[in-house]
């Protein structure tokens, strides 16, 4: 799981704290993205880091004080959703010494991974609401069954949203399921060859590392995963999109306005607090003007 950017989309929220700690609803998105993985099967989690990323680490750790107190005062719900040893999963750090771009931080999991395929989940992005989603476990059967070597999940955007996302072009079959011919990252929508994103989830094959390495980096020196990517399509390697299905809707954490929306259809959803929170949102919008969105 890369989590190293500096989130500068979400300043001045993130200017000593990581994104991917910001709270959704009551837990931090990496918390979600963990319970994700761990949900599909995933058993061994890689978290590449960075400077200012130590409260991922502190999260996902044993806080012996937090236990007693929480034991001692019967907390089971908290016990339960902060007990992460319980989880059967187990968490590795690494850092990105240099903020050298996405495809940079998956090459400095090539050891972690060996020979073996692997996962690369964004650290801010949610699959499914609460994180419920299968698409993981799709793609891994895609995978094998295609003997692929790289899958991508991809979701429709807007056209004029594709400067913000990797693009694929896809071939000309049908349905949920196809072939990669060629991808571009963040083109203009003049520029764009469809309007399916890379939404946040990949699964590799080790080749990838050697076309990581042969990728230039773009002009703010950053090597980008979708430029190794188009790599594995010219060498005529299987590369493969699986669409995401709308329960398996990404939750996108990496700007303002998605971040807003998530956050309100996260809490609107919360088994205690939605049905309170729905309405007081209820009258906030009978005071708010359309036009201007200021509170009168
Ligand atoms: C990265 C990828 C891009 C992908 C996006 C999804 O961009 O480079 O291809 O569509 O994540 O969130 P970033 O958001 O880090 O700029």
């Amino acid at each position: 799981m890369p989590v190293a950017g500096h989130g500068t989309r979400l300043l001045p929220a993130t200017k000593s704290q990581p994104k991917e700690m910001l709270p959704v609803a009551r837990k931090p998105i990496v918390q979600y993205v963990v319970e994700e993985l761990v949900s599909n099967g995933i058993q061994q989690i890689l978290f590449v880091t960075g400077r200012n990323k130590a409260s991922i680490e502190n999260h996902f750790d044993h806080d012996p004080e937090l236990f007693r107190t929480l034991t001692e005062a019967n907390k089971q719900d908290l016990l339960q959703e902060t007990n992460f040893e319980a989880m059967r999963a187990h968490f590795f750090y690494t850092r990105q010494r240099l903020q050298k771009g996405l495809g940079d931080a998956v090459l400095c999991a090539e050891n972690f991974a060996g020979e073996e395929p692997f996962l690369v989940a964004l650290g801010d992005s949610i699959l499914g609401l609460n994180a419920v989603s299968r698409a993981v476990s799709r793609m891994a059967e895609v995978f094998d069954a295609q003997r692929a070597s790289c899958v991508i999940a991809v979701e429709e955007v807007a056209r004029e949203e594709t400067a913000f996302y990797g693009i694929v072009e896809p071939d000309a079959s049908e349905g949920d399921v196809c072939r990669v011919v060629h991808l571009v990252e963040k083109p203009a929508p003049a520029n764009a060859p469809s309007n399916l994103a890379i939404a946040g989830r990949y699964i590799f094959s080790p080749a990838i590392f050697d076309m990581i390495r042969r990728v230039a980096p773009d002009r703010r020196g950053e090597i980008q995963l979708t430029d190794a990517i188009q790599l594995l399509c010219e060498e005529g390697r299987p590369v493969i999109a699986v669409k995401l299905s709308p329960e398996e809707k990404r939750y996108d954490i990496g700007n303002f306005p998605s971040y807003f929306e998530s956050f309100v259809e996260f809490a609107l959803a919360d088994p205690v607090y939605g049905v309170e929170f729905r309405r007081t949102l209820e009258r906030l919008l009978a005071k708010t003007p359309a036009r201007t969105g200021v509170l009168v």
